[in-house]
């Protein structure tokens, strides 16, 4: 414990007699574009008041490609360059790094401090892997712990020995910035007289590469930071480099200060665009893609005509890669829509378009346009329930963001929070933190799909070739991804708001008429919008529910739309029974009072009827008939058409269920007339049903009961004996 404090006051010492003087450290970067890297590593300096110097910016960037091969002379050069100006100043401190790939997690005093306990002149970043040249090895002095070789991507000394270092540069610009320094590190003699040292434990310099696992973030409440756990260091500077870019991409979500739990994002409103304040809205194409057959397509349409932006600012191009089944669905969207979009181009199967040619095509129609500013992409499993989803994207000024999207109680979204390294779905630390939107904000992700807005400006410049969707074997937005991460274009995922969901295309059977109607498992939300009525839930909310004879319960139950694809669908099938006596479809073969029906079971819709049943019915039974749990059990569902010309109503009768629900799926006056439901025991008769309203009452003993006749045209019902 007494050594503890002795370490203690030391420091404390040590920093009296070396006062750190920010106005003292100088930080020179080369950038020759502005880049969202660069961006985000002004955007950490400047929160940490950092003076920096960038150079060669506009300039054309001769040092190779560093990514892949050694390269990077030219920053030597341009440092060379700077210092022969700077190198006389014998307090300045210079501190030059990437950046691109480098945020800072800590301010220019902390730095200072850390260079003088390091007690060099001159201190290089270290990491634990030799590039470019792995024969230099031996040459590297050994270290007990830490990291052996020295690594340019950071490098911070005092400018008369930083000017001696550089001033020796005489190589080209595309030769290697790192080899060239690693040569005089390991030269003893100069690293004697140039007092030249390596940042073994990571005290100032972070570099990711082979370093990842070491590196934890350790949230404050003011700031993020990293800890390194294997020196137990928190550095200042972190670098992604090699092919560490997408974590320091995470890292970047919340160093130094862009995300944390006490403020949350904190800098989502930076640089918005106040679209209140335009003359004009932008012009905007809207690429939709139905790759596949998708449930509730008719809804899509809907929902994009419900956008709240103006129409005539969107132009649409829709590929539709689904030959006959959804040609009507596009072709009645088209028809009377046409005219309400700046343009509308379809593309159907017979151009025999792949998805990447496709995608490639919807998004040089934008490239190619100059006055097309964003292009929108939009799959067509995209079911957006937020109206201002495409003004908020566009507010937020990326050039790549998508809304976050997610199927609904599913951990599925449509990005990835990181990559395995074989480029395919890994999980990150905070993927389900984000999906559940416990963790709020704009964030830098390496992949997404399904949707996203692409600035217009940015497809003619950073992304100005024509095929980003067509990559070796990968899907193409698997594909696209690829190429925005390696041409440096970030893309954000927004989850600030509750934009919507992503359908399941999985399991759809289109072999049905209204194929919809079986999507009760799959979509379950999308279902219950399509087919149930709009004041259901005002049942439980509101006793929205009527009782017309003693114990026979009137509530509304299906949508228009549910009424009318049943009908559809029966009719479709065709095969009604006659309201024989005979019936070979149930135990006994004997019906004594038929009706002219068709079973769910027949059209293969029992499952989803009688699911509908436990998930709609159920709760309205417990409502009504409290303390009565029913085991939604039926094994008697169907539709009963009653028309003058074949059967027009039903002699008295009981039925053999605990309950019965009758479901009236057409309108009386303008489908038939007639119709209704008579109650002997109450002498009680309802003559006027409402289409998609459910009748409940007892089955057996009290509730005898007959169908009155239909006069004309054709009425149709959907009953079940539930609990029989
Ligand atoms: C940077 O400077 C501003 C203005 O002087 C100051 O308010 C702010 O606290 C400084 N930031 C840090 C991280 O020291
Ligand atoms: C390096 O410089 C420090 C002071 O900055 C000095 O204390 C140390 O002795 C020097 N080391 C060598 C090897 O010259
Ligand atoms: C569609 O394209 C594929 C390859 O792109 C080709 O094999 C196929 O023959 C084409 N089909 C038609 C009908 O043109
Ligand atoms: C979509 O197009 C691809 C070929 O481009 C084809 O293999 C696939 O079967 C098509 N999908 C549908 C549902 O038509
Ligand atoms: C799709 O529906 C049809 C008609 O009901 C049925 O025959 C077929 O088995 C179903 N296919 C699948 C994969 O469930
Ligand atoms: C739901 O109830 C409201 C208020 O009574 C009514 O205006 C509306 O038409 C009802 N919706 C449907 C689909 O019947
Ligand atoms: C049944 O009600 C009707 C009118 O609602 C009435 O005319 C008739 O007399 C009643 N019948 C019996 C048996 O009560
Ligand atoms: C029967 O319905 C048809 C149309 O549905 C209508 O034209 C006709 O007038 C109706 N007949 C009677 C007797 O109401």
């Amino acid at each position: 414990q007494n050594t503890m404090l002795q370490v203690k006051t030391i420091l404390v010492v040590v920093e009296i007699y070396f006062p750190s003087l920010p106005e003292n450290l100088l930080v020179l970067t080369v950038a020759t574009e502005e880049t969202d890297g660069f961006f985000r590593f002004m955007q950490s300096a400047n929160y940490f008041n950092y003076t920096v110097k960038v150079l060669g910016m506009g300039d054309t960037w001769k040092g190779g490609d560093v990514g892949r091969s050694i390269g990077g002379g030219q920053k030597v050069r341009l440092l060379k360059e700077a210092m022969e100006s700077l190198g006389d100043q014998e307090d300045l401190v210079v501190l030059t790094v990437d950046s691109y790939d480098l945020i800072f997690a800590g301010g220019p005093e902390e730095i200072l401090r850390k260079f003088q306990q390091a007690n060099h002149k001159i201190l290089f970043a270290a990491e634990g892997v030799v590039w470019p040249d792995k024969r230099l090895a031996d040459k590297y002095p050994s270290v007990r712990s830490g990291k052996r070789y020295l690594n340019s991507g950071g490098i911070i000394g005092y400018a008369p020995y930083i000017n001696k270092l550089v001033s020796q540069w005489n190589l080209h610009d595309n030769d290697d910035d790192q080899l060239f320094y690693t040569k005089i590190y390991l030269d003893p003699l100069q690293r004697q007289t140039l007092n030249m040292t390596l940042d073994h434990k990571c005290q100032i310099f972070q570099n990711l590469n082979g370093a990842v696992d070491e590196v934890l973030l350790k949230f404050g409440t003011d700031r993020v930071r990293v800890r390194n756990t294997a020196y137990d260091s928190l550095p200042v500077v972190v670098h992604g480099n090699g092919n560490t870019k997408m974590y320091l991409n995470y890292l970047g979500n919340y160093i130094p200060n862009v995300w944390n739990y006490e403020h949350g994002c904190s800098h989502c409103d930076d640089n918005v665009v106040d679209l209140s304040q335009l003359k004009d809205y932008p012009n905007v194409l809207v690429g939709v893609f139905i790759e596949q057959p998708t449930p509730f397509l008719p809804e899509f349409f809907q929902r994009l005509l419900t956008l709240d932006y103006p129409k005539d600012k969107l132009k649409l191009f829709i590929h539709n890669n689904v030959s006959v089944y959804h040609e009507k669905d596009i072709q009645k969207f088209w028809e009377e829509n046409r005219n309400v979009f700046g343009s509308f181009k379809v593309v159907g199967p017979e151009e025999n378009l792949s998805q990447g040619e496709a995608r490639n095509m919807g998004m040089d129609l934008c490239r190619s346009d100059a006055s097309c500013d964003y292009y929108f992409s939009m799959d067509s499993d995209v079911m957006l329930t937020n109206r201002q989803t495409l003004k908020l994207l566009i507010e937020q000024n990326r050039k790549i963001i998508g809304p976050l999207v997610t199927r609904h109680g599913k951990l599925w979204s449509n990005f990835w929070g990181a990559l395995s390294l074989d480029g395919y779905y890994a999980r990150s630390e905070d993927y389900v933190d984000i999906v559940q939107r416990k963790r709020m904000g704009v964030w830098n992700i390496p992949y997404m799909a399904h949707v996203y807005l692409v600035k217009g400006s940015v497809l003619r410049n950073e992304m100005k070739e024509r095929n980003y969707f067509v990559l070796e074997k990968l899907d193409p937005d698997m594909a696209f991804c690829r190429n925005a991460r390696e041409l440096g274009v970030f893309m954000y995922l927004t989850n600030r708001h509750d934009f919507g969901r992503l359908i399941s295309t999985a399991n759809y059977n289109i072999s049905h008429y209204n194929n919809d109607l079986w999507q009760i498992f799959e979509n379950p939300v999308d279902w219950k919008e399509k087919y149930i009525h709009q004041n259901y839930t005002r049942i439980f909310t509101e006793n929205h529910i009527e009782q017309p004879c003693p114990d026979v319960f009137w509530f509304p139950v299906f949508s228009e739309k549910a009424c009318d694809e049943i009908v559809e669908e029966m009719e479709h099938y065709g095969s009604w029974s006659g309201g024989k006596h005979e019936d070979k479809r149930i135990a006994g073969g004997y019906e004594t009072v038929p009706t002219d029906d068709i079973h769910m079971k027949q059209i293969g819709f029992d499952k989803e009827w009688l699911h509908f049943i436990r998930e709609f019915i159920s709760p309205v039974t417990l409502k009504v008939f409290s303390g009565y749990y029913t085991k939604g059990y039926a094994i008697m569902n169907f539709v009963v058409k009653y028309t003058p010309e074949r059967q027009a109503y039903l002699r008295p009768h009981h039925d053999s269920s605990t309950f019965t629900i009758n479901i009236a799926l057409n309108n009386k006056d303008t489908d038939f007339q007639g119709g209704g439901c008579r109650f002997h025991r109450y002498n009680c008769s309802i003559e006027s049903p409402r289409k998609g309203w459910s009748f409940m009452h007892p089955g057996r003993l009290t509730h005898l009961h007959e169908g009155l006749p239909t006069t004309n045209g054709t009425r149709y019902i959907a009953v079940s004996f539930i609990d029989p």
